[in-house]
């Protein structure tokens, strides 16, 4: 029942001309929003304003343009600060994507491998270890791959169990006293599972290491407190929670930004300069090198508005409602098999199956005919899909404007499937 949810649903997919669109002769029911969201017209019309009437590079000019970009760029910055619950809008720096935000983490350790005065936190080697789990999108798997490739640090991993939870039994034996870093995925991008993370925060916290979260999955869905989490670091996107492409964020305590060298280097993130020297900015201008995504900033802020103002909490009571909907219905199709939890308690509303006998290509094609967008792949969890002994899944994601009808159609577009294919 959708009247269990708060959300206006017809409201709000009226902000979303995509929405009306029709694939064929078929009307378009997007199930790809883990993929990226779509984005209501408020966003596009901010970015557009901004582009009209105020566009200029930020903080370089005394003009008016130059001093309305940077008063709506670091208003954005404020805006996703008190989103999230950061203490100090210093403390979020805007990247390109998660995947830019992961790897700056990452590098900061690489980086102080050539730093003798590096903050021993970020000093990795031999012996040293390096925490993910086994249901990480790759954006949070092969950067810390890569860091231990490096420095001789060891790559470990928390498992999944078959239900498609955290094999949360085994925290406290794979994070050890040598471990510097554990950086784990909040809600998983194949297995829908929203992962606890008090258990692992407080083992993180008991044998010194920092502890980050990819939230790409997390912060455009649930309500995302930092301060709550208590976590060192988070990493999300844009594009995912109604915003723009081109623009992520990394939120880190500020005591560890102020100890981490930059990631990338250039104009806008220095002190002073000498051809032979050069002393950097504070964080967050110190990661932010070269121009930013200014116009992006100001269509993620209006997604943060356009967010607030339906409410965080009510967003995830829709989802969770639309989630166990959705496991409901497609536990009836026939061959159908779900991969990750299949109740609707501590899962998003992204659902991955396969359907015996039939490829998730062919899957995604023949939805396709009928309107129906849901991704098909790994979906860039390669080592999930092992764990599953499969290949590849087929993946529908609902957000805040997906309704019933879009999920009875898919039902049922899925039962041509095995008929076609089977
Ligand atoms: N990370 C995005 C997904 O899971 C692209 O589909």
């Amino acid at each position: 029942m959708e009247a269990a949810s708060k959300l206006d649903v017809e409201a709000i997919r009226a902000d979303f001309p995509i929405l009306q669109r029709r694939i064929g002769d078929k009307p378009l029911a997007y199930l790809d929003s883990a993929a990226t969201s779509q984005k209501p017209v408020q966003v596009v019309e901010a970015m557009r304003r901004f582009t009209d009437y105020s566009n200029a590079n930020i903080s370089r000019s005394v003009h008016t343009l130059g001093a309305e970009a940077t008063e709506a760029y670091e208003g954005a910055r404020a805006k996703v600060a008190a989103f999230i619950g950061a203490p100090s809008p210093d403390e979020v720096v805007f990247t390109k994507n998660s995947t830019e935000s992961i790897n700056l983490m990452a590098y900061a350790f690489q980086n102080a491998a050539f730093d003798a005065a590096a903050d021993p936190r970020f000093k990795l080697g031999p012996g040293d270890e390096v925490v993910v789990t086994e249901m990480e999108h790759h954006a949070n798997l092969i950067p810390w791959q890569q860091l231990c490739r490096r420095t001789g640090a060891t790559l470990k991993w928390i498992g999944i169990t078959d239900a498609g939870r955290l094999d949360v039994d085994t925290v406290d034996e794979v994070i050890t006293e040598r471990c510097k870093v554990v950086s784990f995925v909040h809600v998983a991008n194949l297995l829908g599972t929203v992962n606890p993370t008090s258990q692992i925060t407080r083992r993180a916290r008991e044998v010194g290491a920092l502890v980050g979260l990819d939230a790409s999955q997390s912060v455009p869905h649930i309500p995302v407190d930092v301060t709550e989490l208590g976590v060192d670091f988070i990493a999300f996107t844009g594009h995912k929670m109604l915003g723009p492409t081109g623009i992520g964020v990394l939120w880190a305590k500020a005591d560890l930004l102020a100890a981490m060298p930059p990631f990338l280097t250039g104009g806008s993130m220095i002190k002073t300069v000498t051809m032979e020297h050069t002393t950097f900015a504070d964080a967050p201008a110190k990661f932010e090198a070269g121009t930013p995504p200014i116009a992006e900033a100001v269509g993620l802020a209006a997604a943060v508005d356009y967010l607030d103002k339906l409410g965080m909490a009510n967003v995830r009571a829709h989802e969770k409602e639309f989630a166990g909907y959705m496991l409901d219905r497609l536990e009836t199709v026939d061959g159908l098999q779900i991969i990750g939890p299949r109740v609707p308690i501590g899962r998003s509303a992204t659902v991955s199956f396969t359907i015996d006998g039939v490829h998730p290509h062919d899957v995604g094609q023949i939805l396709d005919a009928e309107g129906i967008a849901v991704r098909v792949g790994h979906h860039c969890a390669k080592p999930t899909c092992a764990r599953f002994g499969v290949n590849a899944t087929t993946r529908a994601s609902g957000y805040l404007y997906n309704t019933h009808e879009e999920i009875d159609r898919l039902v049922e577009a899925l039962g041509q499937v095995r008929k076609v294919f089977g």
